[in-house]
């Protein structure tokens, strides 16, 4: 019997979750390399992780899965906030650690019985990383502790203790992994630079997802509710998410969610643009005022502006950073002229600027001034305002 329309709407928003991180590994894509070393590192002694990559890319998803990924480890993750210190973190880490051990009584009637092991930090002020070492000695199962969005944490000293903490751990204790996760371009931006800790730490670089596996997401999924996609549709879903995942997924899921209502068995262009609005209006409004900011026009004329963003958009490239050449290129295709890059290096500033949505940051490389989107999911946003104002059809 065909799954009722209700049923697959219900099916739709389990596999697809925009802003929920991936908990299932049946729903999981790609990223086969950072699995296989997230597993070497769990296997080898005094080995702990160190996982970074752009906001939004999976991260924490590839967090989620790795308990499914081994019987005998026991995972406990813990969320970092601002507020957060060295003490509070371990505080909610032994909170959710939870062992029972089997004690075999011996004597004329031998039972089984068995022991709940629960860890404590001890109660003093000052916690530190051979406190941290003295409470895991007691473990005998092998552990792997998360440390999600590690950089979010304001104090400064719990970076030093946690580095001292993974150094002791890696010479003295070895069935702990622990894995650091954040927002980082690199190892030091989320534990500072310690040349002692190069040795014991696996680093996990997420980048943003090539084409095929976002292409994954959508084939996986749409069969679970029998629904086809037209080709060109899937290629601007991949196109317009731009490596970001949660893109992909709020697309799939407002364009499903619209062919299984009209109960077509292909989502095609005009369930795409439907799609498109709703993410639209669905982006945080953090990105939606940048983005008005960045474009806006005082006498409601189109402006230099929106071309110079959309350029900025549409550059491929495997790093963040572009530069005005590389903008001017797109530009002058776009609005086929034949522009110099100073023609836009005024525009490229000012977006640079508060008073243009700061949609820009400008950094330099090898003494070359490059630009960057502040927010990285822009580069998807730009390009779905686009479709939205020309129904796709300059795209
Ligand atoms: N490997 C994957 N397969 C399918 N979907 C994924 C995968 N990785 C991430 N996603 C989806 O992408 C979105 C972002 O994922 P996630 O929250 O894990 O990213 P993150 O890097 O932890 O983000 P943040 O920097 O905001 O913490 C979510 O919608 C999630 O479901
Ligand atoms: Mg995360």
């Amino acid at each position: 019997m065909e799954t009722k329309i209700e049923e697959k709407l219900q099916i739709i928003n389990e596999i697809f979750s925009p802003s929920a991180p991936i908990e299932s590994i049946s729903l999981f894509v790609g990223r086969t390399a950072q699995v296989t070393k997230i597993k070497e590192a769990v296997e080898e002694r005094g080995q702990h992780i160190v996982t970074f990559g752009s906001r939004g890319v999976g991260k924490t998803s590839l967090a989620n899965i790795v308990r499914d990924l081994f019987k005998n480890v026991s995972t406990v993750k813990v969320t970092c906030n601002r507020s957060d210190t060295f003490r509070t973190i371990w505080d909610r880490a032994f909170s959710k650690t939870k062992f029972v051990i089997s004690d075999k009584t011996v004597g004329f009637n031998p039972s089984v019985k068995d022991q709940v092991i629960r860890l404590y930090l001890p109660e003093k002020e000052d916690i530190t990383a051979h406190d941290i070492e003295e409470v895991l000695s007691d473990v005998y199962n092998t552990m792997l502790i998360v440390f999600d969005e590690f950089d979010s944490i304001s104090d400064p000293e719990t970076r030093i203790k946690m580095a001292d903490t993974i150094k002791s751990l890696s010479d003295n204790i070895f069935n702990i992994t622990i894995m650091i996760i954040g927002i980082a371009d690199n190892v030091d931006e989320l534990l500072g630079h310690h040349s002692s800790l190069e040795r014991c730490i696996k680093q996990i670089y997420v980048p943003i997802m090539n084409a095929d596996e976002s292409y994954q997401i959508i084939e996986n999924n749409l069969p679970l509710v029998s629904l086809k996609i037209e080709k060109d549709v899937a290629d601007r879903i991949v196109e317009y998410a731009s490596g970001f995942p949660h893109y992909v997924h709020l697309l799939c899921k407002y364009s499903s969610q619209l062919a299984i209502t009209e109960g077509k068995k292909t989502i095609n262009h005009e369930h795409l643009n439907w799609a498109v609005d709703e993410s639209i209006s669905n982006s945080s409004q953090s990105i939606v005022s940048a983005y008005h900011l960045a474009v806006k026009s005082s006498n409601r004329k189109k402006n230099q502006f929106e071309d110079v963003v959309y350029a900025c958009s549409l550059i491929e490239s495997n790093t963040r950073e572009f530069s005005s050449d590389d903008v001017i290129k797109i530009y002058n295709k776009l609005t086929a002229s034949e522009n110099k890059p100073e023609t836009i290096n005024y525009n490229l500033g000012m977006l640079c600027k508060e008073e243009r949505g700061e949609i820009l940051i400008k950094t330099v490389q090898a003494g070359e001034q490059k630009y960057a989107f502040k927010n990285p999911l822009m580069k998807a946003f730009v390009k779905l305002k686009v479709h939205a104002e020309t129904n796709g059809e300059n795209q």
